[in-house]
C-alpha cells in the first residue's frame, strides 16, 4: 500500500505507517459499525472507496443523504464543498473529509469577494448557484441547483426573471440554450471537463459507429454538441444501463466508469480522451482521498470540516430553497 506521507504529516498525523498486512477494508467495516459512521462517495472516487461506500451517487443524492441519515459521524469521500454541504445540512454531526486539501477548480474559479461585486452590479438579478462552489458563494445565493435539477429549477422561475448563473459557465450555458433564458454567466470552469478533445472523441465516434457518446454538461458547448445524450452523473449512469447500444465514450471523469462497468459489465466503456498527452481525465482533486487516508480518518476522526454558525445559516437558505422546489416539481 501506498502512503501519501507528506500529506497525512502536514494534517498532523506524522509518520505514520499502516501495518501492511492489515486488511483495511475489514478494519473500515468494523469502524463503521464501532462508530455508528456512513460513507457518503461521489462517483469520482477511486473504485477500493466506491466498493466500501454505504452509498455512492451524484451531487444532488449526496447532499439528500446526508440530509437524512441517522449515522453520528459522516465520512465524505468527495471533495470539500460536498462535504461543507453535508455540513450546513447537519451541523450536529461530525463531518470528516480524507484530505482537507480535496478541493475543485470549478469551486476555486469563483471567490465570494469578487462574486460580491460582480452581485451588487446586477440588483434585479437572482443568484443560481451550482452546488459545486464554496460555503461563502452559497451564502450569496438565492437557490443552489445541482446538474441533476439545474434545468427543472431555473424553469420553476417566471421567464421575465432575471438570474446570474455560477459558477459553471459551461453549465449555465447548456441550460441558457435548453431554456432560452440569457441567464448571465459567471465565468468559471472545471479543468477535468474542459479537457476534451473535439478532434479524438470524432475520432473514436468514427472507429465505432454504434457507439453512444454521453457527456456531463459542465463540457464545453462544442464536445456537448457531440453527445448523443447529456445528464449528472447518476443520469449518465441510469442512461448506459437502460440503452441497447453496446459501446460508449463517457465525456466526464474517469472514476464513474467503475459503477458503469459494474452495472452493465457485458458492455464496453471508452473513457473520452483529454486533449494531451495524458491518457487519463482524474480529477485532480477527487483523488486525493485514497482507501489508507479514508481509514485513517475514520480510526482517528480527522480532519473534521468545521463552519462558522453564521456562514452555516446563510449558506442553507439557498439549499433549503432547491429542496423545496425539489419537493414541489415530485423530484425527491
Ligand atoms: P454530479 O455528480 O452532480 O453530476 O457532479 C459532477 C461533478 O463534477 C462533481 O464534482
Ligand atoms: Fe471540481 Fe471538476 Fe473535480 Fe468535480 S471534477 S470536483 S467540478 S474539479
Amino acid at each position: 500500500m501506498q502512503i501519501d506521507k507528506t500529506t497525512l504529516a502536514d494534517r498532523g498525523f506524522l509518520d505514520m505507517e499502516i501495518d501492511p498486512s492489515l486488511d483495511i477494508f475489514e478494519e473500515i467495516s468494523k469502524l463503521k459499525k464501532e462508530k455508528n459512521a456512513v460513507i457518503l462517495a461521489h462517483y469520482y472516487q477511486e473504485p477500493d472507496i466506491q466498493d466500501v461506500a454505504d452509498y455512492i451517487g451524484d451531487s444532488l443524492g449526496l447532499a439528500q443523504n446526508a440530509a437524512t441519515t441517522d449515522a453520528d459521524m459522516i465520512v465524505f469521500a468527495g471533495v470539500h464543498f460536498m462535504a461543507e454541504t453535508a455540513k450546513i445540512l447537519n451541523p450536529s454531526k461530525k463531518v470528516l473529509l480524507p484530505d482537507l486539501k480535496a478541493g475543485c477548480s470549478l469551486s476555486d474559479s469563483c471567490p465570494p469577494p469578487i462574486f460580491k461585486a460582480f452581485k451588487d452590479k446586477h440588483p434585479e438579478h437572482l443568484v443560481i448557484s451550482y452546488i459545486n462552489c464554496s460555503a461563502g458563494i452559497k451564502a450569496l445565493s438565492d437557490i443552489i441547483c445541482t446538474s441533476s435539477n439545474a434545468q427543472l429549477i431555473v424553469e420553476s422561475l417566471p421567464k421575465e426573471q432575471k438570474i446570474i448563473f455560477a459558477p459553471d459557465k459551461n453549465l449555465g450555458g447548456y441550460i441558457n440554450k435548453k431554456t432560452g433564458r440569457n441567464m448571465v454567466l459567471w465565468n468559471g470552469a472545471c479543468m477535468v471537463h474542459e479537457i476534451f478533445s473535439l478532434e479524438k472523441i470524432t475520432r473514436l465516434k468514427e472507429r465505432h459507429p454504434g457507439a453512444k457518446m454521453i457527456a456531463h454538461p459542465e463540457c464545453e458547448e462544442n464536445v456537448l454538441a457531440l453527445a448523443d445524450f447529456i445528464g449528472s452523473t447518476t443520469q449518465l449512469l441510469k442512461y448506459t444501463e437502460k440503452n441497447n447500444a453496446d459501446i460508449y465514450i463517457v465525456a466526464t471523469e474517469s472514476g464513474i466508469l467503475h459503477q458503469m462497468q459494474r452495472n452493465a459489465p457485458k458492455k464496453t466503456f471508452i473513457a473520452a480522451p483529454p486533449d494531451n498527452a495524458c491518457a487519463c481525465n482524474d480529477c485532480p482533486h477527487m483523488k486525493l482521498n485514497t482507501l489508507e487516508k479514508l481509514y485513517l480518518c475514520m480510526k482517528y476522526e480527522q480532519p473534521e470540516l468545521l463552519m462558522d454558525e453564521e456562514l452555516r445559516l446563510a449558506a442553507k437558505l439557498p439549499i433549503d430553497r432547491m429542496m423545496a422546489i425539489s419537493r414541489e416539481l415530485g423530484l425527491v
